[in-house]
């Protein structure tokens, strides 16, 4: 059955020695597979995948407006058509954030509610990074919440009624607040990645 797994997976079946299908997430197997059963090792990888696009399709987002979009904008546009494209371009970005968010949540909340039972059954606990990328992805969570239901619904307002002086407060503050969860972002990648 072990021929049939593409590596890692053969690899782990193979050599990880004593995991029950609960396998604690100690040294050997955190970050990696929570089970020795292909089953689980599959819904494992499939959950961290899903993790990881909504991840890199939040991050990619915020380093395109941030690094291309923003300072393209205001080196070549006038202050209101400027406010017009970005009402429209905030508009559906934060819709995929939004996606985002959720897919973020719901996997990384799965993975890792089912590793801290697993630790707490085995008496251990759980990589001070995965604690750290939860803490940072939840605080982004909030930040983004600010963004999209009080600092974009004010530009969108303001927008629409040519309140220009208000626009351009509240895009400033969606500004401040994305570069905020961009760093946020980079410290959860930093922490999960380099604190094991
Ligand atoms: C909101 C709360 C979050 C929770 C509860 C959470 C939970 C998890 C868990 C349990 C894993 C599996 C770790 C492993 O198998 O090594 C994981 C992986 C990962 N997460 Fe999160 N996560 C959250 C938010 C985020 C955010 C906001 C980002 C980035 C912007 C992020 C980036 C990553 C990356 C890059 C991995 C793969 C790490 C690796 O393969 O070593 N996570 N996450």
């Amino acid at each position: 059955m072990t021929q049939n797994l593409p590596r890692p997976l053969s690899a782990l079946h193979t050599d990880l020695p004593s995991h029950g299908p609960q396998c604690p997430p100690s040294a050997c197997c955190i970050g990696q597979h929570p089970s020795p059963n292909p089953e689980p090792y599959l819904m494992y990888d499939i959950l961290k995948l899903l993790h990881l696009i909504a991840a890199i399709v939040w991050m990619g987002g915020m380093t395109f407006m941030l690094l291309a979009l923003r300072p393209a904008t205001l080196a070549v546009m006038e202050p209101q058509p400027r406010a017009r494209l970005m009402a429209q371009v905030w508009q559906r970005f934060f819709n995929v954030v939004l996606i985002a968010v959720v897919v973020v949540l719901a996997t990384g909340g799965h993975l890792y509610a089912g590793a801290a039972k697993a630790a707490h059954a085995s008496g251990n606990g759980l990589p001070l990074g995965w604690n750290l990328m939860a803490a940072f992805g939840l605080l982004m969570v909030l930040v983004f919440g600010h963004i999209r239901f009080a600092g974009f619904k004010k530009f969108q307002r303001a927008v629409a009624a040519s309140e220009w002086p208000v626009a351009a407060a509240a895009a400033a503050t969606i500004h401040k607040l994305v570069v905020l969860n961009f760093v946020l972002g980079w410290l959860a990648i930093g922490a999960v990645r380099l604190l094991r």
